[in-house]
């Protein structure tokens, strides 16, 4: 065993005394096994022998196993010890969506219509932000982001969303994924252990918590949206309450006071993931959670949607407590460009990007509706639901289908689709533990171009009909 480990090469950087020990030793242990310095299969020293080597007391090494197992990043068998485990979390991840599909026609969720990106609305825009731009632009840039476009943000997230933001809380990132990173790596410096995120969530999101070193917690679904009352004692919970991702609905009025409630009492926060409130149809929109409470809940919203995810373009309101600690390891990662935020504060403040998303909800929610008659038309056995906002709906199947078959059926036909519980590209996490749902199609309505929509639909009911189950 020892020489195993030995010839590993793993070198344990840790803090000897104090509260930080075991966390050291949990994160030079995921780093270790991320790096592959410890290799898939090997088998870790008892706690007794490296507590001895490392000179801790042993319970502090099997309190870090114990965490790390909970983790996926170690197995532990009857009998044969602890290993590495052979498919770290971290590791397996897959994209919220691969850059194409390899077949013709994609009706996955996950993406806009990328072929409707405003391309000479962006020019003009990035035209007028370089000419405009003071020298100081293109220097170093502020960590917060460009103060132009915090500002322009404040207004339209005001406006749009009924977001309580001044410029000062407004921290730009790229995209979603990375606001999630910086508020977990805070988390964690503030000795958080656990985050909670809804279940059928986006498997990108889990990867970058567990990255972190939290413990991920899954919240059950029901028709009402999150089971707020599952919270414990987690240090924030992640929501998509203006329309969850990927059923549909949106967080029922008394999950949204529920929610604020246990942030106040036990301190933690709530992450409000607002990746498509700018698409509603039947009705107004539903205003931001943040608005509830914005000492208690972070507001975070993305260009991904609403322009294209190209643009990995995002930004946070942030409750006043956590603006320093979110700037300072934004201020690591220093990337977001100064001319790409000029750029998209000037097509805000001239009015481009409300066309643009009038636009777009327009033609998304015609989409929308085609695949409603669609599916009403010829695969009436097929439940719609989850319709009433964003771009992708639920199809739940009949008793008797199975995803893993219409799924590779569709494909054969040259059109990619993904399931709830199984998909093509792993974007849904499914935790069989705390849900049983009926097999269903998630739809990216969204996601073709405007040319070949009709097709994609024409092909889907092809499927739904021709390879029903015998
Ligand atoms: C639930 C959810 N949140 C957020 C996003 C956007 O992530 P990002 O802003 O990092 O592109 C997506 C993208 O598909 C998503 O599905």
């Amino acid at each position: 065993v020892s020489d195993s480990w030995a010839t590993s090469g793993v070198d344990l950087h840790l803090e000897t005394t104090g509260p930080g020990v075991r966390v050291g030793l949990e994160t030079a242990l995921r780093d270790a096994i991320r790096d592959r310095r410890l290799v898939p299969g090997l088998r870790v020293p008892s706690s007794r022998a490296l507590a001895a080597d490392l000179g801790i007391a042993r319970n502090t090494v099997a309190d870090a196993y114990a965490q790390l197992i909970a983790e996926g990043w170690l197995a532990a068998r009857q009998g044969s010890g602890t290993r590495v485990a052979h498919q770290p979390v971290a590791l397996t991840r897959a994209r919220v969506l691969p850059a194409a599909s390899p077949l013709p026609y994609d009706l996955r969720a996950g993406s806009p219509d990328i072929s409707r990106f405003p391309r000479s609305g962006w020019l003009s825009a990035a035209r007028r932000a370089v000419n405009d731009a003071p020298s100081e632009a293109f220097g170093y840039g502020d960590p917060h982001g460009r103060l132009e476009l915090r500002q322009a943000l404040t207004g339209y997230l005001a406006r749009a969303r009924g977001v309580r933001v001044t410029p000062d809380r407004v921290i730009i990132c790229s995209g979603f994924t990375h606001g999630l990173s910086l508020l977990c790596r805070v988390l964690r410096s503030r000795g958080a252990t656990a985050l909670a995120m809804e279940a059928y969530g986006t498997a990108d999101h889990r990867a970058v918590a567990v990255g972190c070193g939290l413990r991920v917690d899954t919240l059950p679904i029901d028709d009402h949206g999150a089971v707020i009352g599952r919270l414990g004692d987690q240090a924030g919970v992640v929501l998509t309450p203006a329309h969850q991702f990927p059923l549909g609905m949106a967080l029922a009025p008394q999950r949204r006071t529920s929610a604020i409630e246990w942030a106040a009492d036990t301190g933690g926060i709530v992450i409000e993931d607002d990746y498509d409130g700018e698409f509603r149809y039947d009705r107004q929109p539903v205003g931001a959670m943040q608005s509830l409470a914005p000492e208690l809940v972070v507001f975070s919203g993305t260009a991904s949607k609403s322009l294209a995810p190209g643009l990995r373009l995002g930004w946070l309101v942030l409750p006043g407590h956590l603006v320093d600690d979110v700037t300072a390891a934004k201020a690591l990662d220093d990337y977001t460009p100064a001319l790409d935020q000029l750029t998209l504060a000037e097509f805000i403040t001239s009015g481009r990007y409300d066309r643009h998303i009038r636009r777009s909800r327009l033609s998304y929610r015609r989409r929308r509706d085609r695949l409603v008659a669609a599916l009403q038309g010829q695969a009436p056995q097929i439940h719609v639901t989850g319709i009433a906002a964003g771009l992708h709906a639920l199809l739940e199947l009949p008793p008797g289908y199975r995803e893993e078959d219409i799924i590779e059926c569709a494909a054969q036909r040259g059109l990619a689709l993904e399931g709830l519980r199984v998909s093509g590209c792993t974007s849904v996490y499914t935790d069989s533990r705390t849900e049983e749902r009926p097999d269903a199609l998630v739809i990216g309505y969204g996601t073709p171009p405007g040319h070949a929509y009709n097709a994609a639909i024409a092909l889907l009911t092809a499927v739904l009909m021709e390879c029903a189950p015998a």
